[in-house]
Formats: C-alpha cells, sequence, structure tokens
C-alpha cells in the first residue's frame, strides 16, 4: 500500500542519494513510473499538481496509485505537488495522498509560515508527510529572473522548518520549471548552506532541463528529492507523435498509451539512476 514520504527521504538524506519524485498526469503515465522504479529496485513518490487533480480528481489518481503500490514490492507515495490552498491540501488527504506539499512561496514569510503551519499540522495529525517552500522556483516566462533574490536564505530556512514543523523543504537555488532557454546559473553552494542549517531533507523542483551532471551535483550537496515533470510530458507526448507520424491510421488508445508508456518508463529509469536512489528499496 502507499507510504509516506517521511522514511523514504531521512534514509536518502541519510545514504546521501535523492528520492525521484515524478509527475503524472494519467494511467499510463503513473504505470511507467512505478514499472521504472520496480525494475530498478528504487523507492519512488508520485505526484500531482493542483491542474493534474482538476483535470482527473484526487479520488482517481489515488485509486490509480493506490492498485499499483498494492503490486509493487518497493515503496511508492502519493504526494499532493505545489498545494496552492490549505483546503486542497485536507482534500488531498481525505482522498488517500500519503504526502502534500503546501506552497507558500508566493507570500511574504510570515504569511507563508503561517500557511505552511496551518496546513502542517492539520497533516501531522493525520500521519501525512508535509512538504513546505521557501525562496523561489522561477516559473517558464521568467528564465532571467531567477536570480539570487528569489534563491533562499539559510537562517530563514531554519526558522522556517522549526516554526512550521514541515517534515522536507523545498528551496530556490536558480531552478526553474519547464525546460531552461537559457543555461540556468545555479547556485549549488547555497545548498550546502542550507543543508548546514536546516535538519529536513532539501527538495529540487525544476529539474527538467538540468543535466545529469547538475543534478548529482545537487544532490551530492543535500538535495533528497527531486522532481521531474515537464520531461515525462514531453517524453510521453513525443512517443505518440512519433506513433501517428509513421502509423498515421492508428486509432487504439492502447496502442498510444503503451509507446507513450515505454518512453515514460526509459526517462524515469535514467532519472532514477542519476538520483542514486536504485536499489535502495
Ligand atoms: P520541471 O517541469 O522543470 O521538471 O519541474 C518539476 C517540478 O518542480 C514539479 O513540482
Ligand atoms: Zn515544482
Ligand atoms: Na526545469
Amino acid at each position: 500500500s502507499l507510504v509516506t514520504s517521511e522514511q523514504m527521504l531521512l534514509d536518502a538524506q541519510k545514504g546521501g542519494y535523492a528520492v525521484g519524485a515524478f509527475n503524472v498526469e494519467n494511467m499510463e503515465m503513473l504505470k511507467a513510473v512505478v514499472a521504472a522504479a520496480e525494475e530498478l529496485r528504487a523507492p519512488v513518490m508520485l505526484q500531482t499538481t493542483p491542474s493534474t487533480v482538476k483535470y482527473g480528481t484526487l479520488e482517481t489518481y489515488y485509486a490509480m496509485a493506490a492498485a499499483e503500490a498494492e503490486k509493487a514490492t518497493v515503496p511508492v507515495c502519493l504526494h499532493l505537488d505545489h498545494g496552492s490552498s490549505y483546503e486542497l491540501v485536507l482534500q488531498a488527504i481525505r482522498a488517500g495522498y500519503t504526502s502534500v506539499m503546501i506552497d507558500g512561496s508566493h507570500l511574504d514569510f510570515e504569511s507563508n509560515i503561517a500557511l505552511t503551519k496551518r496546513a502542517a499540522d492539520a497533516a501531522r495529525a493525520c500521519n501525512i508527510t508535509v512538504e513546505g517552500e521557501l525562496g523561489k522556483v522561477g516559473g517558464k516566462e521568467d528564465d532571467l529572473e531567477a536570480e539570487a533574490d528569489n534563491n533562499t536564505d539559510p537562517m530563514q530556512a531554519k526558522e522556517f522548518v522549526e516554526r512550521t514543523g514541515v517534515h522536507s523543504l523545498a528551496i530556490g537555488i536558480g531552478t526553474a520549471h519547464g525546460f531552461y532557454a537559457t543555461t540556468p546559473v545555479l547556485d549549488k553552494e547555497r545548498i550546502s548552506e542550507v543543508k548546514e542549517l536546516v535538519s529536513v531533507p532539501l527538495v529540487l523542483h525544476g529539474a527538467s532541463g538540468l543535466s545529469d551532471e547538475d543534478v548529482r551535483e545537487c544532490v551530492s550537496r543535500g538535495m533528497c528529492k527531486v522532481n521531474f515533470a515537464t520531461e515525462l510530458r514531453v517524453a510521453y507526448t513525443d512517443a505518440g507523435k512519433k506513433l501517428l507520424k509513421e502509423h498515421p491510421d492508428t486509432f487504439d488508445p492502447k496502442k498510444l498509451g503503451t509507446v507513450g508508456m515505454e518512453a515514460v518508463k526509459q526517462f524515469v529509469k535514467n532519472r532514477i539512476l542519476v538520483c542514486g536512489c536504485d536499489h535502495k528499496a
């Protein structure tokens, strides 16, 4: 059955590797991620964003994840990614999610703490793990703005974790969601500085478009969970496009799903190896 992210992230922190957290949009992507984790004996996190749960509903993703986790022999966690409100966090927990993120990173420091603590208190009462975010991960449009002032202040990170009680913390180091127009400037030293002061596992967002070397260095400096979203969506859709180009008469969704699943599985296996979480389950 589904597990929280607590033990897998603490094990990663202790072992100096990161758990891969993969955003899924449908049954095929979800099955592909679990199959990849199973083949490489890796603990794994499946995650869905608010726009994804609006598309498919929390209950549907939960049912699919629970069914796959039941068959799996590796630990599988189902996580709400970028939870946008206290209410959505509660809905996810009620639906059966075993981990949640409350994202107050757009708020000022005190408001972020207030929102995050409220969500963390509720989640803890249900034995569910909580990820908070301090500092900013850039969006698709502002590649040039992901500069130092969006990066997390280590002293503030320490205070944030102590006052909110989060189990893990996403920090800004210059990454952005989506692909990068130009090579991102990552403040990797910042990870070591935050790790020095913060006891909980650290989370890297926006990993699509980062080189294997960049991901490896971020992990070796203390990132214990790495989020991949855009790359999976592209891998899935490109496989379908290729099939339709080669066989324009394709009409069976199973054919499209099968090539998409295979592409996502290969991609996830590569990223699991880069994160170093293979053979840790
Ligand atoms: P990417 O889309 O850049 O992989 O970012 C993933 C992410 O941070 C999901 O929360
Ligand atoms: Zn993110
Ligand atoms: Na990215």
